[in-house]
């Protein structure tokens, strides 16, 4: 049996995932009268704040020094706590909170990986933080997905090898950290964004854990 589940939290546990996007376009209309396109998104999903806007930054074409870079990072991070501020269980995506029950009851052990560092603050607020044995601090660790060093870093919090986890991601980035640390990868969303997954569920509403558990078997028995 899979005895630790690893979690990533904005578009996976919670429905927080857009509202960064959302930030970063407020932020850069603000700053530089600029619209942002649809499809850099994706290479803002699943990395870090400093990531989100080098890579914003690098569309846009504007150089900034690096105390411009922190203040606008700031102040991206109050546009989104702004978001935030209603923020209860009903902002939980629809499944998870009975999914989480469910690993808990099984004796699943559960390691928070999210790139955010609000993660404590989302956790809390939609009453989850009592279901995690462990919530990774991303500012500790070196590289950022899609390396594999969160993950590696929430399997080690749980006295678990790699081997002995699974982690769900809705990102590229995140699939990919997963794959780098050896971890079976289950992706939520569309083929496009996490088809290179072990296991997909087009939303979390479809997650079940007999499918889960047999693709992680199957790999262990294989590998
Ligand atoms: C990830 C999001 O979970 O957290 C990214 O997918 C975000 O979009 C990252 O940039 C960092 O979040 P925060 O809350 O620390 O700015
Ligand atoms: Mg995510």
């Amino acid at each position: 049996m899979m005895k630790g589940a690893l979690f990533d939290l904005d578009g996976v546990i919670a429905d927080t995932a857009s509202l960064h996007f959302k930030s970063w376009r407020k932020l850069a209309e603000k700053n530089f009268g600029r619209s942002l396109p649809d499809d850099l998104e994706q290479r803002t999903k699943g990395v870090s704040r400093s990531d989100s806007l080098a890579a914003i930054l690098e569309y846009l074409e504007i150089k900034v020094s690096e105390t411009e870079f922190n203040r606008l990072a700031e102040e991206k991070n109050l546009i989104y706590r702004d978001f935030l501020k209603d923020l209860s269980p009903d902002d939980i995506l629809p499944g998870m909170r009975d999914f989480i029950e469910e690993l808990k009851n099984r004796g699943i052990m559960m390691a928070l990986a999210s790139a955010s560092q609000n993660g404590p603050f989302i956790l809390e607020r939609t009453g989850l933080s009592d279901c995690f044995n462990a919530v990774v601090d991303p500012s500790k660790i070196k590289a950022g997905k899609p390396a594999p060093d969160i993950y590696l870093a929430a399997a080690a919090a749980l006295g678990l090898s790699p081997r002995e986890c699974v982690g769900f991601e809705d990102a590229v980035s995140g699939i990919q950290s997963l794959k780098a640390a050896g971890i079976v990868s289950v992706g939520i969303g569309n083929e496009n964004e996490v088809g290179q997954a072990d296991l997909r569920f087009a939303s979390t509403g479809d997650i079940n854990y007999d499918d889960v558990e047999e693709v992680w078997s199957e790999i262990m028995n294989n590998a």
